[in-house]
């Protein structure tokens, strides 16, 4: 939702193309969070007319995705002779992809947002600014005119308002972090920022609240230490080395540049100046607030560019859906125990939850908590945590949790499950749960991200960076983790020992038989080119099963545009059924199961309504689900019956894949929607 991307060279030459290269490509690696408009701001030529300041930067601002903003800067460097050769000692560029919250997609809605006239103040931000029209009052009385219907405008228009009024007051050497902060005191909602200004030439001022924001770091010398943990409030101490720094909502815009990054932390104010870095964040003492210096330390990225390359692949989706045998064995990486016996038990261990085991099983109720395809991952493994825990599991979608202010108790154990990390739903209901004193338990891909900071304790799923929008094997992997999870909880109980080890064993031969289940590639491309026409797909799943209808069914409508429901089996009866004739074609997933004669009576009984049916069945069952009637069958390998979802869905994701690309539309980035929606 938003991406937002900064780069500084310091004391090291780099020509104006390079510049340029390095912005567009830091918005091609986040255009997956938005990617309706994009922009970017870059300094001008020094001109005579300019001999003693900095002169305007230049700004760029256009609708469509970043290759429009590529194409639409080229022309006018084409028009205005523009010196792409042209070398910069130092330069710091600011750049925007856009999600439209508030205006259309437009230039004038289009990041970087100006404070006006001559450009003194750009911005661009990830994030929502809630009380924008009480500040946008406040500034039109003052004689500012607003150009954009976005709530960011506001942003440098504070910023401008602030230092001129510093300046009126003599307050000749108010810094650029001083004026940031006062805009920052005026701020309500969620955001990550980066300011721009020439007033304050080759710096960089960023902030953050609630929106996802990190600092890489190059030093283009020898880098003769790996171990910056600084002393000072300066970690990164002005010095005249060269070097670059880069900001990023998020790690993929990085890992290329430097594996050396910095998690900004809400409230901080980060200040990038004379090749150095500062980091400053409100205090409390004796009863005001005051800005005072953070110390922090550097960390290391674990992540390699390979992970956010398409490789031989068409598409992220494709490749993502095709790597799930390599994902889940990361996830399950050092955390099964292969013994066998009653003296060594296969087991599984969670780092990350070892301590806080006892109070989960003492807890009153188990609540998951997530959205989308996080949703269903939890769903599908709701069945064997109840199982092993004996624990209720309730489901909530994360933003209905929190418009209805559900009851979260203190005994409650609430499981916050999100790829990303940061989706705004999933945060306010975590911080509402944590309010109401609930034990909190993260999920979540992103090592730093904000569910992983903000929960008391959890497992990352570790399925590497998932680019595609439409999330594929970080649900494979999510589902993993919590099948782990239930195994963890259980395993103080000696009666379910035996099941439990079942599960292991399924665990560790999963990622075979997730291969095995990809060699449907080209039967699902025949299926996907059969239903290409059509206008709708039900897909009916129960038990274990009843998520894979769900997510089946929500890959099919997120990426082919195509409408899809997913619907519990046993609900067919009262309303669905009445859907059902010779033309709307109908999966089933029917694989074998304690709920697999209930199915197979679905099966029956759609027959007889002369349904158009797909089934999905374990291997060897094709004969006996078509014996009723003609249709379609998908053989898929047994596995154990809480691991089924995970074979269950690649099919689903394959056929959802297919039917994009034939119906000709944008696989990894889906019509309106982002991977990482950080607005409510
Ligand atoms: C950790 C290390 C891993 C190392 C392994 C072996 C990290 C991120 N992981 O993995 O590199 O190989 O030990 O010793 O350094 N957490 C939350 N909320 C979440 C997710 C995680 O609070 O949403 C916490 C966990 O409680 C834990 C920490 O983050 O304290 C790391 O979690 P996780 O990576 O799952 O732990 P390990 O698998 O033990
Ligand atoms: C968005 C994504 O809607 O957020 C989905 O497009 C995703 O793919 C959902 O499932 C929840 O995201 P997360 O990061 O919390 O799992």
């Amino acid at each position: 939702m938003c991406g937002i991307f900064a780069y500084l060279n310091f004391h090291a030459n780099k020509e104006r193309r390079h510049i340029l290269e390095v912005l567009f490509n830091g918005l091609r690696r986040l255009e997956y969070r938005g990617y309706d408009s994009a922009g970017i701001a870059i300094d001008d030529s020094l001109s005579p007319l300019h001999s003693t300041s900095s002169p305007p930067p230049l700004v760029f601002r256009q609708a469509g995705n970043i290759e429009s903003l590529v194409n639409s800067v080229n022309q006018e460097i084409t028009n205005t002779d523009l010196n792409l050769d042209e070398v910069f000692y130092f330069h710091a560029g600011i750049a925007h992809t856009r999600w439209a919250t508030h205006g259309e997609p437009a230039p004038r809605n289009s990041h970087p947002q100006s404070s006006g006239p001559g450009d003194d103040f750009l911005v661009v931000h990830n994030g929502v600014i809630t009380n924008y029209e009480v500040l946008k009052e406040t500034l039109v009385r003052h004689g500012f005119t607003f150009d954009s219907d976005t709530d960011t405008e506001v942003i440098p228009k504070l910023a401008k308002f602030v230092f001129d009024k510093a300046n009126e007051e003599g307050e000749q050497t108010v810094t650029f972090c001083e004026v940031v902060f006062e805009v920052m005191r005026h701020l309500e909602g969620a955001y990550a920022l980066i300011f721009k200004s020439w007033h304050y030439p080759n710096e960089l001022v960023a902030c953050k609240r609630g929106s996802p924001l990190l600092l890489g770091v190059k030093e283009l010398d020898q880098d003769k230490s790996n171990n910056h943990v600084f002393k000072d409030a300066h970690f990164l101490s002005k010095n005249d080395h060269p070097k670059e720094f880069f900001l990023s909502s998020d790690p993929h815009a990085l890992v290329e540049h430097t594996k050396k990054v910095l998690v900004i932390e809400d409230g901080e104010v980060v200040h990038l100046k004379d090749g150095g870095v500062s980091i400053l964040k409100f205090e409390r003492r004796n009863g005001s607030s005051r800005p005072a210096s953070v110390e922090r330390a550097l960390s290391v990225l674990e992540m390699e560019v390979e992970q956010i390359n398409k490789g031989k692949y068409d598409h992220y989706m494709q490749k993502e859906i095709h790597e799930q045998p390599e994902s889940l064995t990361t996830t399950m990486r050092g955390r099964l125990i292969r013994g066998g016996g009653s003296r060594k038990p296969k087991a599984v261990l969670l780092g990350g939850l070892k301590d806080h085991l006892k109070t989960i099983r003492r807890s009153r109720r188990i609540v998951f908590i997530g959205c989308g395809t996080s949703y269903n991952a939890a769903l599908a493994s709701r069945p064997i945590l109840e199982e092993l825990s004996g624990i209720p599991v309730s489901m909530e979608i994360a933003s209905d949790l929190w418009d209805r202010q559900g009851p979260i108790y203190r005994e409650d154990t609430a499981v916050f499950v999100s790829q990303s990390g940061e989706t705004a739903d999933t945060l306010l209901a975590l911080e509402y749960a944590r309010e109401n004193g609930a034990l909190c338990v993260g999920i979540t891909n992103t090592v730093g991200s904000s569910i992983a900071r903000k929960t008391h304790c959890g497992v990352h799923i570790n399925a590497g960076a998932e680019i595609g929008v439409a999330s594929t094997k970080a649900y494979t992997s999510q589902i993993v983790v919590m099948v782990m999870l239930a195994l963890a909880i259980g395993s103080d109980t000696i009666s379910s020992q035996t099941r439990r080890e079942a599960i292991v064993d399924g665990l560790l031969d999963l990622p075979n038989k997730v291969r095995e289940v990809l060699k449907l590639d080209e039967e699902m491309k025949d299926l996907a080119q059969l239903l290409i026409d059509e206008q709708s797909l039900l897909v009916f799943g129960r038990g274990y099963n009843y998520a894979t209808a769900l997510e089946g069914a929500l890959k099919v409508k997120e990426v082919s545009l195509m409408h899809s429901e997913g619907i519990l089996a046993g609900e067919m009866k009262h309303g669905p059924l009445a859907l059902v004739d010779e033309n709307l074609p109908i999966a089933v997933i029917a694989t074998r199961d304690a709920c697999f004669s209930k199915q197979q009576s679905v099966i029956q009984q759609l027959h007889a309504r002369k349904g158009r049916l797909i089934v999905m069945c374990s291997k060897g069952d094709a004969a006996s689900v078509s014996s009723s009637g003609s249709c379609r069958a998908i053989e898929v390998p047994q596995v154990e019956d809480c691991l089924q979802p995970v074979v269950n869905i690649v099919p689903l994701q394959l056929l959802a894949y297919h039917l994009t690309v034939l119906r000709g539309h944008n696989v990894d980035q889906p019509r309106n929607l982002a991977k990482s929606v950080t607005t409510q």
